[in-house]
């Protein structure tokens, strides 16, 4: 049975001194002790976002930096439910974002942030820095692959968003080489973008239906995503717990099948499908009623 307890502070400071000198100095926000049946295991030390963490996260005001300190024969006890009940407990009722930057070689640890919905934001010599987000706060970015900039596609997203200001990057600006296997591309726009889009979560790919599929634009930025599992895995684990939606919009009817290249992606990658908007942009007066209703139920979805 594990317990947090609020500072407690004869208990910390010998805590401390026993076992985490590197902590005596450290100045944090709020501090727990855990407890395992009753006796002191570890702690908790809650700071607020300092550098280098500030310029990582997109939210530095309503975030903090977690550190965790375990007796050493604790730590395979300690489960990605405690850390979920921990933040669920003390950290999200006021912030919505926590990081935390387990050593690199730390399989255990990393694997452990990972199950409790930890993704990787950033990556230094030694260590990774992974954020938790109340889930409550989505931070999505949009992410444009149509023949044109300002088509169907474009309606179907501000159907979706409205007025919400989310970021858009679209496909057509960018230089984006087809697939090389001798990555000889890597010159291109594909890894600063990659690098953007996995500051984000959910990740929002919009794209017509060009011949029953994707558009070939989304498609070429896809098959890149190979790039992330050879040459920079580092930016390919932080897709780990993403969700993924799709805004799509066509012209005749839905094609069969058009979602899986998206849900069989996200399953290879171990990220979250979690489903399609389909905006109608043809002439059928009845099909364009059907629009708006879908867009508020996607965007619903997406937000609550
Ligand atoms: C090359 C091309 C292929 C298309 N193929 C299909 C299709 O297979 N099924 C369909 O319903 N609409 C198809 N359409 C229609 C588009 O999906 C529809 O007009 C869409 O709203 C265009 O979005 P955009 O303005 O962002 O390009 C196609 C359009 C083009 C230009």
């Amino acid at each position: 049975m594990i317990r947090f307890t609020s500072y407690h502070e004869p208990l910390l400071e010998q805590w401390k001194k026993q076992s985490a000198p590197s902590l005596q100095d450290k100045l944090p926000l709020s501090t727990f002790i855990i407890e395992h049946l009753g006796s002191p295991i570890g702690c908790i030390l809650v700071y607020p976002l300092q550098e280098p963490f500030n310029r990582m996260c997109s939210e530095p005001t309503s975030a903090v930096v977690m550190d965790i300190c375990l007796e050493d024969h604790i730590e395979n006890k300690w489960e990605a439910h405690h850390l979920k009940t921990f933040l669920s407990e003390h950290v999200f009722p006021t912030y919505h974002a926590c990081l935390v930057h387990p050593f690199k070689h730390h399989k255990l640890a990393l694997s452990t942030y990972a199950k409790a919905g930890f993704t990787t934001l950033d990556e230094c010599s030694s260590h990774v820095v992974m954020v938790s987000r109340k889930e409550s706060v989505p931070n999505p970015i949009i992410i444009l692959g149509s023949s044109r900039s300002d088509g169907n596609t474009l309606k179907a997203i501000k159907a979706v968003f409205q007025q919400r200001p989310v970021p858009l990057i679209d496909l057509r600006n960018l230089n984006l080489s087809f697939y090389d296997y001798a990555y000889k591309n890597t010159q291109d726009d594909f890894i600063p973008l990659a690098e953007t889009m996995v500051r984000h979560n959910p990740i929002i790919l919009a794209t017509p239906v060009y011949w029953y599929s994707m558009s070939a634009l989304m498609k070429t930025f896809i098959d890149r995503w190979s790039d992330l599992l050879a040459i920079r895995k580092d930016i390919g684990r932080r897709l780990t717990n993403k969700e993924l939606y799709v805004i799509t919009s066509y012209g005749e009817s839905v094609p069969k099948g058009f979602e899986d290249p998206f849900s069989q992606t996200c399953e290879y990658l171990d990220m979250h499908y979690k489903g399609c908007y389909y905006f109608y942009g043809g002439d059928d007066p009845k099909e364009n009623e059907k629009n708006a209703p879908a867009a508020f139920q996607f965007s619903e979805l997406l937000f609550n």
